[in-house]
């Protein structure tokens, strides 16, 4: 299968090694607006390089596509991919307003193109055992924290252009949530900001503390923070827990631990996410599987929408009804 990618930057390079572990797929071009990232990558790939993504989707035949531009211009890639009827890979969010995304999501229920949203927790199969063992349990309160320092990457600094830290990362956790315990119907967000005046290109809020309602008519929460620095995630990685009758039971990594008053209870399942998620999109899409695909773009829309609600409510400072 020949596949082609837009976007050469840090999660273009990892789903290019991703899919190298696969045999039958060939991926024939790269495209970045960075001629030197595009040229770079295509040739260790003996690919061809691109800066303009219209003109490599015309030009090649392309069966997939793995789109990993920044959030903003997800939109536009993913129409482009429509209208050439490519099957695509968008890495999350699908886009940073709601009303891209609505626009997209319309194209995309009217031409039924092959796709899928990269909610990589959602092929964690340690995630599968905790939706597993959520299901089992009357869940009172999930609870989430993503701790982590200001953005490494250029294009994620700024909260105008990629939407800050719920919208961009914690989108995960917020996905996780409703992957595992169900639907959010409101949001309040508080937010810290203004902590780091020296960095530059960086817009973003420090810390913000969420509270959700879910449809089953239980609450949640979520702590973010940028305020840290990178090694944080090897003392604290992205955690959920979630409070049930009796019974706490912690999602981090690779880990799940069930405590009840006369034990613990761990279970350790280690995996290579994206080379999982990336292997389930190809797999579905050979064998015309949609059911392989455990994100799609209908589906992720609604996370991007709890995830903007929590950016309304931190900005006008009341509760949002999601829509
Ligand atoms: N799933 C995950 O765990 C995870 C982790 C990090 C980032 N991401 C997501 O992946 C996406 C990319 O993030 P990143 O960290 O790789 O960013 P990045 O800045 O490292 O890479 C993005 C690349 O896209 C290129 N680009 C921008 N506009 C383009 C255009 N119109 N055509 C072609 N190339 C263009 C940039 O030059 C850059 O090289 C974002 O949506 C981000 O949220 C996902």
């Amino acid at each position: 299968m020949n596949v082609g990618i837009i976007g050469a930057g840090r999660m273009g390079v990892v789903h290019v090694n991703a899919l190298k572990k696969i045999d039958w797929v060939k991926i024939v071009a790269v495209c970045d607006l960075l001629v030197e990232r595009a040229v770079a990558l295509a040739k260790e790939l003996s690919a061809k390089a691109y800066t303009d993504y219209q003109e490599m989707l015309d030009r090649e035949k392309i069966e997939a596509v793995w789109i990993c531009t920044p959030a903003d211009v997800h939109p536009e890639n993913v129409l482009a991919c429509i209208e050439r009827g490519v099957p695509f890979f968008l890495e999350k969010p699908v886009a940073v307003k709601k009303e891209d995304g609505e626009v997209v999501v319309r194209k995309i229920e009217k031409e039924g193109i092959y796709h899928a949203v990269g909610y990589i927790f959602r092929y964690s199969p340690v995630v599968a055992k905790l939706k597993e063992l959520l299901q089992e349990e009357q869940i009172i309160f999930p609870a989430g924290e993503y701790f982590w320092t200001i953005p490494l990457v250029d294009s994620i600094k700024s909260k105008e252009k990629a939407g800050g830290q719920i919208v961009d990362q914690a989108t995960h956790m917020i996905d996780l949530m409703r992957y595992t315990v169900g639907e959010i119907t409101t949001v309040y967000t508080g937010r810290s900001r203004g902590f780091f005046p020296e960095e530059s290109l960086y817009t973003g809020d420090d810390a913000s503390g969420t509270v959700f309602e879910f449809a089953s008519g239980i609450s949640g929460s979520l702590v973010c923070t940028y305020a840290l620095f990178p090694e944080i995630v090897r003392y604290y990685p992205p955690k959920l827990r979630v409070i049930c009758k009796r019974k706490l039971i912690e999602w981090s990594g690779n880990e799940i631990r069930v405590i009840t008053p006369d034990k613990e209870t761990k279970f350790e399942l280690k995996s290579d996410l994206v080379f999982l998620e990336d292997q389930a999109f190809l797999d579905g899409l050979r064998k015309q599987d949609r059911s392989l695909v455990k994100s799609s773009y209908q589906d992720a829309l609604k996370t991007l929408k709890v995830c903007l609600a929590a950016n309304q409510s931190m900005e006008t400072g009341e509760k949002v009804i999601i829509g």
